[in-house]
């Protein structure tokens, strides 16, 4: 399917309803995803990214609804991960004489994804290539997601394609954002940015900025994944630039895991806590919680409460994942609280605090541990925790 855009420039991707993990099985994608691609006719011919290679046929087809792709002049890659450039091969056999165009990184990692021999221009910020009626101009976005990731603006038409920036992984009937539901949309933009932006906050901030003060007007934002913004376009980069201050709700996330349900009680004790305080909180059993819709509680609210058995004088194995993407995801402006039961050795509490304290998050206040069952004693300890952590959440 071939969805035109405005005058010559056309969405050419392919809608991917029924991928439910990307990257492997790093993060899940529920509503499944987009790989958009766009194609560009003017007196050149350009094309702005191509999709995963297992769709090459069907993104080859669309773009024959429209041109033979032996016209085509340019091939831009905004970024080279293979969701991106994977038709990048069979493409570049049928145009084998069109300038590749990447910046400064892309022209080096994109060999190193395929090993061929293409025609390579890198561009930096600035850059410009006439097509004609309208010029394409690059802007370098190092670490948006990627050292290689780039931006492309096409003037006249106004629209910038920004690759995976302002992205969600939501597969859709429509392609446009005012066309599907507003709460779906925004709750799979900041999932987006929690599981993949987070650590890049600092940068997506800068660029921002430096794109703001470009003074270039947009009329569509649209980019590598999802819907493609042509309703207020800019109210999705004004929302990154709030979700990259990392400014949490007075919130509190309670995420846990149980052998025998006492570190489950000691959860619910917690939240209690949490409760005659006031302050909002959500509980997640992390055996049967999806990690990265766990991933976006945690980025929205201030306190991470984590909780653990001692298992081998360790957590339990479906701890672990969660606490490498606390430390790896660089959350900033939170604070953190420890709990679990144990039977023998008890190592639990102290090994989640040592990790808060890897991860540069202040304690709310001491863990509470309790030895087989949790006494009423200890369900008071663990209450008390809840308020001291809404406490801090308050005076935050
Ligand atoms: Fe959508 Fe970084 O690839």
């Amino acid at each position: 399917m071939v969805v035109p855009l405005a005058d010559g420039v056309h969405w050419v991707g392919v809608v991917d309803w029924g991928i439910k993990h990307f990257h492997g099985h790093e993060l899940s994608t529920h509503r499944g995803t987009t790989y958009n691609a766009y194609l560009i006719v003017d007196e050149k011919i350009a094309l702005v990214d191509t999709v995963w290679g297992r769709y090459t046929d069907e993104f080859l087809e669309n773009l024959r609804t429209v041109i033979d792709p032996s016209k085509i002049d340019y091939v831009v890659a905004n970024h080279s991960e293979p969701d991106h450039s994977g038709s990048m091969p069979a493409l570049m056999k049928l145009c084998p004489n069109a300038t590749v165009v990447a910046s400064r990184q892309g022209v080096k990692s994109i060999p190193g994804h395929y090993h061929q021999e293409w025609n390579f221009k890198p561009v930096t910020t600035g850059d410009r290539i006439s097509l004609g009626r309208r010029d394409l101009v690059f802007v370098e976005a190092g670490f948006l997601h990627w050292p290689d990731s780039m931006f492309t603006y096409l003037t006249g038409d106004a629209i910038l394609m920004p690759n995976d920036a302002f992205g969600q992984h939501y597969a859709t009937g429509f392609r446009f954002n005012d066309q599907v539901d507003a709460c779906e949309l925004e709750q799979e933009a900041l999932k987006y940015y929690a599981n993949i932006l987070t650590p890049f906050s600092d940068k997506v901030i800068k660029k921002i900025d430096e794109v703001l003060a470009m003074n270039l007007p947009v009329s569509m934002i649209c980019p590598s994944h999802g819907v493609l913004w042509r309703t207020d376009p800019m109210q999705i980069v004004h929302r990154y630039r709030q979700w990259a201050q990392q400014t949490p709700e007075k919130s509190a996330v309670v995420l846990y895991d149980t052998m025998w349900d006492a570190t489950r009680r000691m959860a619910e004790a917690i939240a209690e806590g949490l409760h005659a305080a006031g302050v909002p909180h959500k509980l997640f059993h992390m055996a049967v919680s999806d990690r990265n819709d766990v991933i976006a509680e945690i980025f929205r609210a201030k306190a991470v409460v984590i909780g653990s058995p001692t298992l081998n004088n360790g957590l339990l194995p479906s701890i672990a994942p969660i606490l490498e993407d606390v430390r790896g995801l660089k959350f900033k402006n939170k604070i953190g609280a420890a709990f679990g039961s144990y039977g023998w050795s008890g190592e639990c509490v102290k090994q989640i605090e040592s990790h808060f304290e890897l991860c540069g998050i202040p304690l709310a206040a001491p863990g509470v541990r309790a030895k087989w069952q949790p006494t009423a004693d200890d369900l008071a300890a663990c209450r008390a925790l809840g308020a001291q952590v809404a406490a801090a959440i308050r005076a935050s």
